[in-house]
């Protein structure tokens, strides 16, 4: 083996023992931990029907979970014409979420949420697809949102 060769894997070794090192002392001494992934920001930790914006008529708040392999809650029911405010977030690892038929599409990404106004005039049932694959069950991964005019009287 030549001699600049055996310097540069010495040298490899070296600094992978510093690293290595590094780590141990960040992870004894000063706590650092592997990061978590799972948003830990109330309200965004579990799931909440649509609930009434009090100040203002037909606006509505809604929190969904997106979890291996299901949407939290499944069915989400609005009003039509009601202007739904949409937060997303996801319980592990990186899930879509669109709804078939309309221009609604976000992803849910571990640690992070998600948001888009979402509002629908025609009454019907819209299918919430996860669109990003997700593990063995992703395709059953799968919502509704029903668009209703019963939803008024029931909220
Ligand atoms: Cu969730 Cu695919």
């Amino acid at each position: 083996m030549d001699r600049i060769e055996k310097v540069v894997m010495a040298t490899a070794v070296v600094l992978l023992l510093i690293f290595f090192g590094a780590i141990v002392v960040a992870a004894t001494n000063y706590g650092v931990d592997l990061p978590t992934c799972v948003t830990d920001r109330k309200p965004f930790t579990e799931g909440s029907a649509p609930f009434k914006l009090s100040d203002q008529p037909l606006r509505y708040e809604a929190h969904t979970v997106a979890r291996m392999w299901m949407f939290d809650p499944p069915e989400i029911t609005i009003p039509p014409g009601a202007e739904l405010d949409l937060y997303l977030s996801s319980a592990d690892v990186v899930h879509g979420f669109y709804v078939e038929g309309t221009n609604i599409n976000l992803m849910a990404v571990p640690g992070a949420v998600t948001y888009q106004r979402v509002k629908l005039d025609r009454e019907g049932t819209y299918r919430i697809l996860c669109h990003e694959y997700c593990g063995t069950a992703h395709h059953l991964m799968a919502g509704t949102i029903v668009v209703s005019s019963q939803a008024v009287e029931e909220q």
